[in-house]
């Protein structure tokens, strides 16, 4: 198994589509996706377009569909939701399709939507994707930032980091491969270990210094921030089964 890790979609290259790709966007849409199928949503479907989302989701039952739109941070108007995976609940969301359209996070999943296997991750569900990978040892993996606007974000790069860090420890402990050497297939991804390594007892400060978490500041997403820097909180790795539609597996799935 070689794990890349790619800062932003813009520099996922033109390469044939890996075994694997997983999308992150820890502030907050893979961490609203993660929150939104542990509480019982039937899938979430995700869009880069607003218009397009408005277009499909008209045509499943009002009473089956949330609509959750975010950009900039703010919750577009004209749908039921921002981008708080607070709101996530499972009375409010149990049984029912979410439709999601966020300003870099399913940008990111549609740039790596034709993977064997897609994924996505945050620090909340860590460990569940990382046993996911071990169980299923997919050969390359990239693991790519969301970003914001074609910039590197540190919250996802750390989350990146965290996955590699404890894919690494795993394989060092067990009998069949050596760590870190053997996993890394760029210098991303050993910088992003390092990054989690320094700052993996302070992910929230690591939030506030972030340049999307000083935004979320500014909008009082106090909670939001908080919640998002929670590691290994919920035991479920959101799946890919037809493009841009995520469901719920598990980590030995
Ligand atoms: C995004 O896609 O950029 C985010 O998830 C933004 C947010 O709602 O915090």
């Amino acid at each position: 198994m070689k794990l890349y890790l790619f800062h932003t979609p813009e520099q996922v290259p033109d390469a044939p589509a890996p075994d694997c790709a997983i999308a992150v966007d820890v502030l907050r849409a893979t961490t609203t996706i993660a929150t939104a199928l542990h509480n019982g949503a039937e899938a979430v479907q995700a869009f880069s377009s607003v218009d397009q989302l408005m277009q499909v989701s008209d045509a499943w039952p009002a009473e089956q569909r949330i609509r959750a739109g975010e950009r900039g941070g703010s919750k577009l108007e004209g749908c039921d939701l921002g981008n708080s995976p607070l709101d996530c609940t499972a009375e409010y969301v149990g049984g029912k399709r979410l439709f999601i359209t966020t300003t870099n996070g399913t940008r990111c999943l549609e740039r790596i939507q034709s993977a064997v296997t897609v994924l996505t991750a945050a620090l909340v569900n860590r460990r569940a994707v990382v046993q996911h990978l071990l169980h299923t040892r997919p050969e390359t993996v990239w693991i790519v930032g969301s970003g914001w606007e074609g910039t590197y974000s540190l919250e996802d790069t750390v989350c990146g980091g965290a996955i590699a860090y404890s894919i690494a420890n795993q394989l060092r402990e067990s009998s069949d491969a050596h760590g870190l050497g053997a996993i890394a297939g760029n210098d991303e991804l050993v910088a992003a270990v390092s990054l989690y390594e320094q700052w993996r007892d302070r992910l929230l400060d690591l939030m506030y210094l972030a340049s999307h978490g000083k935004r979320l500041v500014r909008l009082e997403c106090f909670d939001d921030l908080k919640f998002c820097a929670q590691t290994d909180t919920l035991d479920l790795v959101p799946i890919q089964k037809e493009p841009g539609v995520l469901v719920k597996s598990y980590s030995n799935a």
